[in-house]
């Protein structure tokens, strides 16, 4: 099946608080989106769920958190300063910039035509760097240029040494880091799919020269496999091996993860695009970044303080390692989680109910506990201790009671909740009252429903009693561990 289309997304980011255009009373800011009470939740649950897998259930990997701001020597050897660019050009008539290699598929904002043919009025391509200036220091003219980081993975190339040394680590191990990414990009757009200012989930995994192309085929299918555990539809993610002229100069090999971002194009080609990208770096990083001269990159390093070469312990052989780094950007996939949990059924109106599907680990909010009324304090109290017990235990929950239980429970589908929980009369043993009816008229609750709640199911949305008293290993065994 395919995914949702981005548009919808958008529009039920807005309207459900996951995501709103950021400085929106403002008249916002190209391409920048806040994360809302319900995007923040999800998008944590995303991150957490990449670092259990990566960092948690492996032996081999450490995390670290590095700083945004880095030394602009960092930039000059890791290449950045002198490559890190587009291609651009200006369009001589309306002062519009494009990006070269996009023109094809770029709108003009002036003729009902691709920017491809106004080739006449524009300019030749020139290299735009992606990296965003700024000083470090009050004194504007006194003050040093450094960049905003337009990647994670430079720190923990520079860390490598201080990691190996504070934590025992020997070749093969990697690093795992999440954390705010910086690009001017020229076109952004696409919701949260090119942005400005981003987040990424990478890795750098070091291994011996000769074993990498069995770490990078090891990496592939892990990242792969982590997308459909959590819940992308295989369909809609595949694997693109980029040809030898699409990689960096250093790269020996790189396999995008490609997801269905773009359903909506006829062109199936054209509804692809790039979720996480998995590259060979080859012994590039630590070479470059190491004091000294490496005829092999033709970079003579004079201003690091270290050399970041490996001495096998046990052989006592040097070399720079390998890097097979498995990148990924958060926010994407925050975006692809969404588009595939996204579906639609009829409700009990016969009206289309939105049901966002989501993985209970990525859930927002795992349980909403209901009182059936809230003009009744004993259904309240209840509910509320219910809803607290569960927190307290770990399990994210909230008590809702602003509407109708029919409503609250579309509302929960919506969010991608997957389970309500709801207090009703026989939870309290007093039998159900009809409206307006006397409470001490109300039938007798039939027996053993006192102290038992009503579970509903997001997905098929049945409803099952459970005694309150097994309800928290109950949903624990359902929603799982993050
Ligand atoms: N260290 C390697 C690196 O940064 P990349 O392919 O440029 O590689 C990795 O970026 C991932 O970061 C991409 O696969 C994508 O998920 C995310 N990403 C890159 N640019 C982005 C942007 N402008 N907006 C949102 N996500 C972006």
């Amino acid at each position: 099946m395919a995914a949702a289309d981005i548009g919808i997304i958008v529009s039920l980011c807005k309207r459900r608080g996951f995501i709103f255009p950021a400085s929106e009373i403002y008249g916002g800011l190209g391409s920048t989106w806040d994360y809302g009470p319900l995007g923040v939740e999800l998008k944590n649950n995303v991150k957490r769920a990449w670092w259990k897998a990566v960092v948690y259930d492996r032996d081999d990997i450490e995390g670290m958190d590095g700083a945004i701001l880095m030394n602009r020597l960092v930039w000059k050897y890791s290449g950045h300063e002198a490559t890190f660019s587009d291609p651009l050009v200006d369009c001589r008539e309306c002062k519009g910039r494009f990006r070269a290699d996009k023109t094809y598929e770029l709108d003009c904002p002036r003729y009902k035509r691709k920017v491809a043919a106004c080739s006449a009025n524009l300019t030749e391509p020139r290299a735009f760097n992606l990296m965003f200036k700024t000083q470090v220091g009050p004194v504007e003219e006194d003050a040093a240029l450094a960049y905003l980081r337009p990647e994670t993975a430079q720190s923990m190339f520079v860390n490598f040494k201080n990691i190996v040394d504070s934590r025992w680590r020997k070749i093969p191990f990697g690093i795992a880091q999440i954390g705010k990414a910086f690009r001017n990009e020229i076109v952004p757009g696409n919701f949260t799919f090119r942005t400005r200012e981003f987040e990424q989930m990478e890795i750098e995994f070091f291994c011996k020269p000769g074993t990498d192309a069995d770490w990078h085929a090891h990496w592939i299918e892990e990242r792969h496999n982590w997308y459909l555990r959590y819940g992308i539809r295989a369909e809609n993610l595949r694997r693109y091996v980029q040809q030898p002229e699409e990689l960096a100069h250093y790269a020996r090999a790189c396999t995008d993860l490609q997801y269905r971002f773009f359903p909506e194009r006829e062109d199936e080609e054209k509804q692809w695009d790039e979720l996480e990208g998995i590259a060979n770096r080859t012994d590039y990083d630590l070479s470059v970044h190491s004091k000294g001269k490496h005829d092999k990159w033709q970079v003579h390093n004079e201003h690091s303080t270290q050399s970041l070469v490996y001495r096998d312990p046990v052989t006592n052989e040097k070399y720079f390692p390998y890097v097979i780094e498995p990148s990924a950007g958060a926010d994407r996939a925050t975006l692809a989680f969404l588009m595939d949990a996204y579906s639609e059924k009829p409700g009990p109106d016969g009206e289309p109910r939105v049901v966002l599907k989501l993985h209970p680990a990525l859930a927002p909010i795992k349980v909403a506990v209901l009182p059936l009324a809230r003009n009744k304090s004993e259904l309240v109290e209840k509910a509320k201790a219910i809803k607290a017990d569960l927190q307290r235990h770990g399990i994210r929950a909230v008590y809702d009671d602003t509407a109708a239980i029919g409503k609250l429970y579309a509302r929960q589908d919506e969010i991608g909740t997957p389970f309500c929980v709801t207090v009703d009369y026989d939870t309290l043993g007093i039998g159900k009252t009809k409206d307006g009816a006397k409470e001490e008229d109300a039938p007798a609750s039939p027996a053993g429903l006192l102290d038992t709640v009503t579970v509903r199911d997001r997905d098929t949305w049945e409803q099952v009693r459970v005694p309150i008293a097994g309800l928290r290993d109950f949903l624990a065994d359902r929603l799982g561990t993050v």
